[in-house]
């Protein structure tokens, strides 16, 4: 009898669900972009935490895709998965059926997008590194060797006071995403949640934080050619892309604002790079040239920008006519414009959670995402603002009403996942797998 090859053996259709492919991952968390045929590139499908054990996904949309993807031995898998163009089952961190017993269906939902890390982490190390922010390594006491991870990603904080925020990774680390030391930059905000604030007060060289990631949302996609645009604490997911960028031998600029040159971090390290870094601090400069930084649309050139929303907002209006896919943005806070559920105007929804058997209705004043907590089934999240991800769930039926901050319009149009925190339903009803 002829033995399978282990490609065969990591995709098959099995009786219990037909025409389903299913793909056994021996591994997680890897960044796969994906190539369009206008030049423009996509991500999402194996990034962190992007796909659980047991999901169910499908893109057909694109005809014959190119995929490439950061792991050597994975690349021909998906690649002839999704040539099929058929819905795929993904299992991660198993062997194929041939060397184990046969999985059960799955009968319970998992909680998405499980993070890489979930513990507690102690500070190395405690520094000012600006007027109001502190930079912070973190790591394990025994010093054990930290998930890796790639520029862009962030971390959850997970405060004693019952507040979850997000800090981007923004240390050095090698090319196999390798560091031994955490390090994140908070910026005190004394109009915020009171996150950095107890941050800044009670977390002191030798303590300890709850973390959880990491994971990332924000990556860094081949290109020959990056403009970077930090606007103050935003330049943290930056710094470990120019060092990649640099590292790739790519061609690349940052232009980096802020109130006033003390209240900006990382300056000394960011002048090593020399003239590839231009420091405009707005009470000297005023409002960042963008215009005269950014000009217009070139081939192969990716913009990627985090800063206030007021920055952000600026960058995506100059480069509104660039191809889709060319400016990468990462917000701290919500998007002007995006609602929140829960307003007096909303009216109650339907949401049939098909791997569970269940139809809950969510009232107005609740999210979907509390509705389906309170019901008992566990769906990881953070923000519940719509921008950081982690509670992003696979739409089966019914019209999304996209209220995030981190979708693309692509991703909104595609009406296969929504962020629950804040999204809702057109039509009053939608069926999710959950
Ligand atoms: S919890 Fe952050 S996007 Fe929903």
């Amino acid at each position: 009898m002829r033995e399978e090859s282990a490609e065969e053996q990591s995709r098959m259709s099995t009786p219990e669900e037909p025409g389903v492919t299913h793909v056994w991952l021996p591994f997680r968390d890897t960044s796969l972009y994906v190539a369009m045929p206008d030049g423009t590139s996509r991500t999402r499908a194996l990034l962190a935490g992007a796909l659980s054990q047991g999901d169910v996904t499908q893109d057909t949309r694109y005809g014959e895709p190119l995929w490439r993807v950061d792991a050597g031995d994975l690349h021909a898998v998906v690649e002839a998965l999704w040539s099929t163009g058929r819905p795929v089952r993904i299992h991660l961190d198993q062997a194929p059926p041939s060397a184990r017993p046969a999985d059960p269906p799955r009968m319970t939902p998992v909680p998405r997008r499980e993070a890489a890390f979930d513990g507690t982490l102690v500070v190395l190390s405690r520094q000012d590194v600006a007027d109001g922010v502190v930079s912070m390594e973190l790591g394990t006491r025994s010093g054990e060797p930290m998930p890796s991870w790639q520029p862009g990603a962030h971390i959850d904080v997970v405060l004693p006071t019952g507040v979850t925020r997000q800090y981007s990774l923004c240390g050095p680390l090698d090319r196999a995403g390798n560091t031994a030391r955490w390090r994140i930059a908070v910026l005190r905000e004394p109009d915020g949640r009171g996150g950095s604030q107890w941050i800044h007060d009670h977390v002191q060289e030798g303590g300890e934080l709850r973390v959880r990631g990491p994971r990332n949302n924000f990556p860094l996609r081949p290109a020959t050619r990056y403009l970077f645009v930090g606007g103050g604490i935003g330049i943290t997911p930056l710094l470990p892309m120019l060092a990649e960028a640099e590292a790739a031998g790519a061609e690349w600029s940052l232009l980096y604002g802020g109130r006033t040159r003390a209240s900006m971090a990382f300056v000394p390290e960011l002048e090593g790079y020399g003239e590839r870094v231009t420091v405009r601090p707005q009470d000297r400069y005023g409002l960042l040239d963008l215009a005269g930084f950014l000009g217009g649309p070139a081939p192969s050139t990716l913009v990627y920008c985090c800063g206030p929303a007021g920055l952000i907002d600026a960058v995506e209006a100059h480069c509104a006519t660039w191809p889709a896919g060319a400016l990468n943005v990462e917000r701290f806070a919500a998007a002007a414009g995006q609602q929140s559920a829960g307003t007096e105007e909303e009216q109650p929804i339907e949401v049939e959670l098909r791997a569970s058997g269940m139809t809950l209705t969510v009232p107005p004043e609740l999210s979907v995402l509390n509705a389906v907590g309170q019901a008992g089934i566990p769906v990881l999240s953070s923000c519940e603002e719509g921008i950081c991800g982690s509670c992003e769930t696979a739409v089966l039926e019914g019209e999304v009403d996209h209220r995030d901050s981190l979708l693309t319009e692509d991703e909104r149009a595609a009406n296969d996942t929504m962020l629950i925190c804040v999204s809702r339903a057109r039509g009053g009803r939608l069926v999710l797998d959950l």
